[in-house]
């Protein structure tokens, strides 16, 4: 679109308002791929540092798509073990499927600690405790309503043994997803925007980050 309003505005017979069009497009269309080609990884480097993890942790990221997060956590866990869950919707990330995840931690050199399962966030199949850290990249912000969300904020609390950490990074919600973990009496609940390298196309679709502690 950003191209085509250029090109029309910059013809003798165009309106040449088009071309601030155009121009306003292409800069969206810049700072969006700027963020789903290097700024989210770069964000979520920052976010695991964070966690200073050990490196023999079990970790589970929630709606892993095609593992930009679940493959940086394995990195970090030389003898720890990470586990994917999705339900590989390719509406939500373009040429998403199970084994496109298992051929990336085969390329990153972790298929040896990486186990993918196909399931629902809302519902997860894993016992209570099971986990250290819990992980979710633009993932829950993909359920449709926000009681929806709250359950997979549960279902992620449940799974995590005491005293582990949930990271949940989103486009929308973080504010409530924060008053929920409160409610639910979960610890240290921070949320915070991820600031100008997050943005998918402007400020109006930031992404912020939540964490909390499982008491
Ligand atoms: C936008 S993608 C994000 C993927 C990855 N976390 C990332 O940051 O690149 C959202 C992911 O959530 C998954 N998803 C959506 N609804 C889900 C559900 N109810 N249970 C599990 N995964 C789900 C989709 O299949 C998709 O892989």
């Amino acid at each position: 679109m950003g191209v085509v309003c250029v090109v029309l505005g910059a013809e003798a017979s165009g309106p040449p308002w088009l071309i601030i069009v155009g121009a306003f497009f292409l800069v969206q269309a810049i700072i969006y791929l700027r963020t789903t080609l290097w700024g989210k990884f770069g964000a979520w480097e920052k976010l695991l540092d964070d966690l200073a993890l050990h490196g023999d942790e079990q970790l589970l990221d929630v709606g892993c798509g095609r593992g930009a997060v679940l493959l940086a956590a394995a990195q970090r866990l030389p003898t720890g073990r990470v586990h994917g869950i999705d339900l590989w919707r390719s509406a939500d990330q373009s040429g998403n499927d199970e084994s496109v995840t298992a051929g990336n931690a085969e390329a990153e050199g972790v298929a040896d600690r990486v186990e993918l399962h196909t399931g629902d966030m809302t519902a997860l199949s894993f016992p209570d405790a099971s986990f250290d850290v819990v992980t979710s990249s633009l993932a829950i912000h993909n359920l449709r309503s926000l009681t929806s969300r709250f359950q997979a904020l549960d279902e992620a609390l449940r799974v995590l043994r005491p005293g582990g950490k949930v990271v949940v990074a989103d486009i929308r919600s973080a504010k409530n997803y924060a008053e929920h973990l409160r409610g639910v009496g979960a610890a240290d609940v921070s949320v915070r925007n991820l600031g100008p390298g997050f943005w998918f196309g402007g400020p109006w679709q930031a992404t912020s980050v939540v964490t909390a502690t499982k008491p």
